[in-house]
């Protein structure tokens, strides 16, 4: 497969900016960047068979290199790619860690490569999380030996974790380091809670090879995606080599290549102020982004730029383009201001030619999709407010059940109020039981994750109620992807999009508002979001469907850009305490809640901070002062 990569250069060459000291290609999805990665794998693994040499491979686990493995297994078996010369390193492991733990990288790698392979069982080398103390220090210099004895690695796959560790070469790590134990950091534990359904399950400490091991590499990728990567690769790529960020040591070695999707790439100079470091052809999004900027930069709203701002930020050429910053700084002006409404269904009877929303049909049909059951109140809650309040026929459509984030305690006091109510229910009785003895991270039998499901049922009505939505306007679709009973979900099916199509079909909306919002810990707003997609694109060719506009809003992870936002809901401060009272019957996931990423804030703080802070921008920028805005991005299809 070809990749569609933004740029590329070969290894060893960089991108002509003063700001890159790491070479690094970028492609606009994983999968694709993944399948190249495998295919050189591949390439370097028969090249030493024709050799007759044992191909000497440094491996990550983590969830970075997933689909790398997958590509390999389906070459091995749809196209013969054997590993009987195949010799592996593996990285790290935790440590204390028995390796039947579905939590040890041996189980990792068992199951997403050496099962589905023909690799030697004695050619695989993971370090061992059941040495005991005393044993490893010699341990982890016998590891380090036997990759010298095999004439070192001939590639090494490298993730990267948000502290800049590689392998868990934490911060603090030296250049020279070899194999050995090392204490987490917190950061990393954060990042690692979610599998282990919480941080106080994480191991404290990890065996991992050295900078001084995977720098001896001949040939070295890293592997990034996703926008929780931006930050720590652009300190990687453009910052200087600290052992603060023990990834910048790879700037030293001459033939690694970074591997990134858009996002991970995003706030690399080069793509995110482009401007910066080149001539720049000037869409309406970029200047819109490039003029954000630089109120932001000079502390200007976007009336009091002037040509000289333009000039000494690398956006002459913009200047050029636009006539003189007056006209560049009305014409934005005018773009942000028609932004906002307080008509999120558009405003009967008025001018709609500079509205986000049409005027027609006056009452319109909505469905707004939540990935949980509580997204649309977080996300959007003085928007869906408005929209019932203005007389729309509003749909909620919550897409998954959310049993997973309900803790045993909350499922415990339901179920034993029940149980006061009927105490002879064997059912309710064993469910007690099972929730007595259960820690969270084993697997919920099916009559809990009935229970924990309808918890957060019940907890939607309670909200949905308040804000004014008749109980037959609310669905619950329990799409089937999401029933594992665990972190870990199934993949999309096509009975997951089915049953968002058959909404879409039975409601003919006017209106669809969905999660943009690709940063939750667990991929499930993704998932969601590509159902939606999936059945817009095989509902497209309906006539109805002329007449169907798609908003994005973000979750409560992740925000959309000043740039990005096409319409801008606000709130006064009695709307702000509504959205408030509405995400409080979510009571499941309040107080302490089971996964709030790695930020520690509930979910109604973050909401509001979140709108808050989208208000003020406005304001910084020169518009109105709201007490909260919510913002959202339409979706052409
Ligand atoms: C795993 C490892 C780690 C991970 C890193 C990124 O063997 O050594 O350095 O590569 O923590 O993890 P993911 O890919 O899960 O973001």
């Amino acid at each position: 497969m070809k990749a569609t990569n933004i740029s590329y250069k070969p290894a060893g060459q960089f991108e002509d900016t003063r700001f890159e000291k790491i070479h690094n290609v970028v492609f606009s999805n994983s999968v694709e960047a993944s399948i190249c990665v495998a295919q050189e794998i591949a390439t370097l693994i028969k090249l030493k068979q024709a050799n007759n040499k044992p191909c000497i491979l440094g491996l990550a686990t983590g969830s970075s290199p997933i689909r790398v493995y997958e590509e390999l297994v389906r070459m091995h078996k749809e196209e013969g790619l054997s590993f009987s010369n195949v010799v592996t390193f593996n990285l790290d492991e935790y440590y204390p860690m028995d390796k039947n733990s579905i939590h040890s990288y041996f189980y990792f790698m068992h199951q997403h490569l050496f099962n589905h392979v023909n690799i030697n069982p004695n050619n695989i080398n993971i370090p061992s999380g059941s040495v005991s103390q005393k044993e490893l220090h010699q341990y982890c210099i016998d590891y380090e030996l036997k990759i010298k004895e095999y004439g070192g690695l001939d590639f090494q796959l490298l993730g990267i974790g948000r502290t800049g560790h590689i392998g868990f070469n934490e911060p603090g790590s030296h250049y020279n380091s070899g194999t050995r134990s090392i204490t987490l950091d917190h950061l990393t534990k954060i990042d690692a809670a979610p599998s282990f359904l919480g941080i106080n399950n994480v191991p404290k400490k990890a065996i991992t090879m050295g900078i001084g091991t995977v720098k001896s590499a001949k040939r070295i990728i890293l592997l990034a995606w996703g926008h929780t990567k931006s930050s720590i690769i652009k300190d990687t790529i453009e910052g200087e080599i600290t052992s603060e960020v023990p990834a910048t040591y790879l700037q030293k070695h001459s033939n690694t290549t970074f591997i990134l999707n858009e996002e991970a790439a995003q706030d690399l100079t080069r793509l995110n102020t482009p401007w910066l470091v080149g001539q720049c052809v000037w869409n309406e999004e970029l200047s819109s982004k490039a003029i954000i900027w630089l109120c932001d930069l000079t502390k200007k709203s976007i009336l009091k730029l002037t040509d000289e701002d333009y000039n000494n930020n690398g956006m002459s050429s913009l200047l050029i383009q636009g006539g003189s910053s007056y006209d560049i700084n009305i014409k934005m002006f005018n773009k942000l201001q028609h932004t906002i409404t307080g008509w999120p269904g558009g405003k009967p009877n008025a001018d709609d030619s500079s509205r986000p929303e049409r005027a027609n049909p006056h009452k319109k049909r909505v469905i707004i999709f939540s990935p949980h059951p509580d997204d649309d109140v977080i996300s959007m809650g003085g928007t869906f407010d408005r929209l019932v309040e203005q007389g729309h026929d509003v749909h909620i459509a919550y897409q998954t059940s959310g049993n997973i984030a309900v803790s045993n305690q909350e499922a415990l006091k339901f179920a034993e109020v029940i149980k006061d109510m009927d105490s002879k229910d064997s059912k309710i009785a064993t469910i007690i039981n099972k929730l007595h003895s259960k820690t969270e991270d084993v697997e919920d039998i099916k009559a809990i994750r009935i229970l924990k499901g309808l918890i957060r049922k019940r907890e939607s009505l309670a909200a949905t109620r308040f804000l004014g939505v008749p109980d037959k306007n609310v669905h619950f679709l329990n799409l089937p992807f999401y029933e594992t009973g665990t972190i870990k979900k199934h993949p999309m099916g096509k009975i997951d999009v089915d049953i968002v199509a058959n909404l879409i079909t039975k409601i003919k909306p006017h209106q669809i508002y969905a999660a943009g919002d690709l940063a939750d810990p667990h991929g499930t707003h993704k998932v969601c979001l590509d159902t939606i997609f999936t059945a817009l694109e095989n509902l497209k060719h309906e006539d109805y469907m002329n007449d169907c506009w798609v908003w994005l809003y973000r979750g409560a992870w992740h925000e959309w850009d000043i740039h990005q936002i096409d319409m801008a809901v606000p709130m006064s401060p009695d709307q702000v305490l509504k959205k408030r009272k509405a995400i409080f019957f979510h009571q499941s996931q309040k107080d302490g809640v089971m996964f709030q990423g790695n930020d520690t804030r509930e979910f109604w703080v973050r909401a509001e901070e979140r709108n808050n802070e989208t208000a003020q921008k406005y304001h910084k920028l020169g518009l109105a002062d709201y007490a909260a805005l919510e913002a959202f991005k339409r979706y052409y299809y």
